[in-house]
């Protein structure tokens, strides 16, 4: 343990000589880093990252937390800007593509750890641009994996790199948010465990199965600390609206048609953003490094459906007539492979660490829908200008 501090302390001073900070506020962010965690959240200004950063930034305040995001179309501050004040958050622009920026970023702020979430996350533009799904995915994942790797280095056990143990290398971790897409398409039956076949289908999850691959290949071959988890459909406040319920939601407040890919039978599972976020502070503190969890919300529902729940919630909300809603419904042409159905057994996560999903869909999505009615300023603000563009070469004539 003194052995363990006294490293700790010269490295901590070894940092302050080659970083030499240059303000007050550096100065005391590498004293903070002696005392706990410095925890580099990629992505949190996206729709998952920025309840992942709020947790963490709210229940430990002896963690710093930088928030390493590029702001893509995808990215938005406003999504923080309750917490942008807080004297262990920092959000830092970069690309995790510029790997001289990691490399700056992981020395300036002495980085212990990193959840990683930033990535290009819609199936549809995937299939629209591929190769910005390899670049940020797969070969920005890469970076960060070698970035860490070369930071904690004195600290991964090269010694025992052929004994199987992770021993030494409980100060870091790098985990790895990802997602159920990489395990492609159920039949009628069945759930996605940890141990089923990785067997993508889309360009998303190809690129996303790529990257869980090099982090557990970077575990197994550099004794780096990883962790994965492989989470099922997300929603909740934040959630860009390109994506089925947040657009659905925008669309039923402005009276447009909601558009439903092919026959609208696909089934997807659910689970509450904040209940991701609650698994990934688990996980992150207490699961078994090298390891893999699923998590999801036990709570498949088949597109068509869920539409028809979402219109007759907000119907209620917005004080319109039963099944107003519901007529916007417009059958579209479909998504090119489409995956039928998704649902995610969470056993593991449940049994070995004890979360269960904290609330029903029907809580959820009221929540969800509660948030847009009275955020509708960050719904203009997000669906102007670009959006229009995307929007009219998705949907127009489809
Ligand atoms: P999102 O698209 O809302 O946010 C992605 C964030 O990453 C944005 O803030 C964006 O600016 C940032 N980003 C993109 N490219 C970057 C780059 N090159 N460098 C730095 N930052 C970059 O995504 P999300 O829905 O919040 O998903 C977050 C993660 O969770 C992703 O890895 C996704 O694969 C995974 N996931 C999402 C879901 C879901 O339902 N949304 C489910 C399971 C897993
Ligand atoms: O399963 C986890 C994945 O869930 C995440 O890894 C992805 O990042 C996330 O985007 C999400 O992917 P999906 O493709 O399942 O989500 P999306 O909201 O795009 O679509 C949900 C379902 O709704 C899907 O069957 C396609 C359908 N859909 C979607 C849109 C945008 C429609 O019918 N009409 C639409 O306009």
């Amino acid at each position: 343990m003194a052995i363990v501090c006294a490293r700790k302390i010269a490295n901590v001073g070894l940092i302050y000589v080659f970083c030499r900070p240059k303000s007050s506020l550096d100065r005391l962010i590498l004293l903070l880093s002696i005392m706990g965690k410095n925890i580099l959240i990629t992505g949190g200004a996206g729709f998952i990252g920025s309840h992942v950063v709020r947790l963490m930034v709210t229940k430990y305040p002896g963690y710093q937390i930088f928030n390493l995001d590029a702001l893509t179309y995808a990215g938005n501050l406003e999504n923080l800007k309750d917490i942008e004040n807080a004297p262990n958050y920092h959000f830092v622009k970069a690309d995790i593509l510029d790997a001289a920026a990691l490399k700056n970023i992981f020395e300036q702020h002495h980085i212990t750890d990193v959840i990683h979430l930033a990535a290009e996350s819609h199936v549809d533009r995937s299939i629209v641009s591929p190769l910005d799904f390899v670049y940020t995915n797969v070969i920005g994942t890469v970076n960060l994996l070698n970035t860490a790797k070369d930071f904690w280095k004195q600290d991964l056990s090269y010694e025992n790199a052929h004994d199987g143990t992770w021993d030494g290398k409980r100060d870091h971790l790098f985990y790895h948010i990802s997602t159920d897409e990489v395990y492609g398409s159920l039949g009628k039956e069945g759930l996605f465990t940890e141990t089923t076949s990785y067997d993508p289908n889309s360009p998303y999850s190809a690129s996303k199965a790529a990257s869980d691959h090099f982090v557990r290949a970077y575990g197994e071959t550099y004794h780096l600390p990883i962790v994965v988890s492989n989470c099922s459909n997300n929603y909740g406040p934040n959630h860009f609206p390109e994506k089925l319920i947040p657009l659905f939601i925008h669309n039923i407040i402005n009276k447009k048609a909601l558009p439903v890919y092919g026959d609208g039978l696909y089934t997807r599972d659910w689970l509450y953003v904040i209940d991701h976020a609650r698994a990934i502070d688990l996980i992150f503190h207490e699961g078994k490094k090298g390891d893999t969890y699923n998590i999801g919300g036990f709570n498949e529902w088949t597109n068509i459906d869920l539409v028809k729940l979402l219109c007759t919630q907000m119907d209620e909300k917005l004080g319109r007539a039963k099944g107003e809603s519901e007529s916007l419904i417009t059958y579209v042409k479909d998504r090119p492979g489409h995956d039928r159905r998704y649902a995610i057994d969470a056993t593991k996560l449940n049994k070995e660490l004890g979360w269960s999903p904290s609330v029903t869909f029907e809580q959820g999505l009221a929540a969800t829908i509660d948030w847009y009615l009275q955020n509708t300023a960050w719904l203009e603000n997000v669906t102007s200008g670009a959006y229009q563009t995307y929007y009219n070469q998705m949907y127009t004539n489809r």
